[in-house]
């Protein structure tokens, strides 16, 4: 089966745009591929996160992704820093990547310009320390959205390059994967654009049913059409697209009918859509619960994928120390 690698950043909790746009594809994936995933809290040092708050993110975010379905019998599930051998092959990615083109990285130079007082050296090696997760699994396809499409050339260049530099065929190169054929952008409530935790317009996936029903009915619309089937605005193409994930086919064509013959009530809309929203995220969040308090859980799932992980990760670097020329003088 061919090899999958992901790294989700533990930072703040899942909203619905995280579920349908990523994670619904992680978990078809692990159907089909043999899927590593992990909780990447190295990744997230850049940032410099209180220890309490790292702490409790990383518990979090292994407790959602567990309750959206990814389940530890089909892929590897573990945390970033329990694997010491990705650091050993940083190191050694590090040695062939150059200044010039870690500056050139988009996210690098953004970061840089948004947190001016703390541009460090794990910010400018952020994509070698990223192409080192993928490459000690030889992954071939690495799930990931547009935004990482820089980071992830800088791992082929890596692969490419450790490949030229000692003669070998060693590390494939990986290709971004979508696995989803069309692109879905879930977009907030405030009217335009997506849904995003730095827009500040998320339903979270641990939020309660009244919660959500707020959330939705403080949604932006416009009155209704007064021509019959005029296009809509994109808060109310918003409200639609949100209707089509988490209602069934009948109520969105029923709306639909409403809005092309303009007796549309957004009231009646909301509500509705406020329903199907909450018994789309209940379950989910019911599972939240649980897998959060059950931290001897979280422990054993962690623990196991990590030693899978450690395992596929140690094999790799065995052959890269060889290649390297690391031969054990004393054995
Ligand atoms: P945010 O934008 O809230 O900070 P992240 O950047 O952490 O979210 O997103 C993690 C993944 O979730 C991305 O790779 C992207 O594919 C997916 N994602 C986030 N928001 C949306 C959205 N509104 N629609 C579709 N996918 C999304
Ligand atoms: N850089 C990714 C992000 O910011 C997270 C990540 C870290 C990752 N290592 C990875 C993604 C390896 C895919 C593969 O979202």
């Amino acid at each position: 089966m061919e090899k999958v690698v992901s790294g989700i950043r533990p930072t703040g909790n899942l909203h619905l745009g995280n579920y349908f746009g990523a994670v619904t594809s992680f978990v078809k994936m692990q159907e089909d591929y043999d899927c590593m995933f992990f909780i990447a809290d190295w990744h997230s040092l850049t940032t410099q996160p209180k220890p309490g708050d790292l702490r409790r993110s990383v518990k979090t975010i292994l407790a959602e992704y567990l309750a959206c379905g990814i389940d530890p019998e089909k892929a590897t599930i573990y945390i970033q820093s329990d694997v010491k051998e990705t650091l050993e092959l940083y190191l050694y990615l590090n040695m062939n990547a150059y200044l010039g083109e870690l500056g050139r990285v988009t996210t690098f130079k953004e970061k840089a310009r948004k947190q001016p007082n703390n541009v460090n050296a794990g910010l400018f090696t952020y994509p070698t320390l990223m192409a080192a997760d993928i490459l000690q699994h030889k992954a071939l396809k690495v799930p990931v959205g547009k935004d990482q499409q820089q980071n992830m050339e800088m791992a082929r260049k890596c692969a490419r390059r450790f490949n030229n530099i000692y003669g070998v065929e060693f590390f494939p190169e990986p290709q971004d994967f979508t696995y989803s054929a069309k692109a879905l952008k879930i977009p907030g409530l405030d009217g335009s654009g997506k849904m995003g935790k730095s827009e500040g317009n998320c339903v979270y996936l641990c939020d309660d049913d009244k919660t959500i029903t707020n959330k939705v009915k403080k949604a932006l619309t416009v009155s209704g059409a007064e021509v019959p089937n005029s296009p809509k605005p994109e808060c109310i193409e918003n409200l639609f697209t949100l209707l089509e994930i988490c209602s069934a086919p009948e109520v969105y064509k029923f709306y639909d009918e409403r809005w092309n013959d303009c007796t549309i009530r957004f009231g009646d809309l909301k509500k509705q859509l406020a329903e199907d929203m909450c018994n789309v995220i209940r379950p989910i969040r019911e599972r939240i619960m649980e897998f959060s308090s059950n931290d001897t859980l979280l422990e054993k799932i962690a623990r196991e994928g990590a030693e899978r992980a450690r395992e596929s990760a140690a094999k790799t670097l065995r052959e890269v120390r060889e290649i390297i020329g690391f031969t054990p003088v004393a054995r």
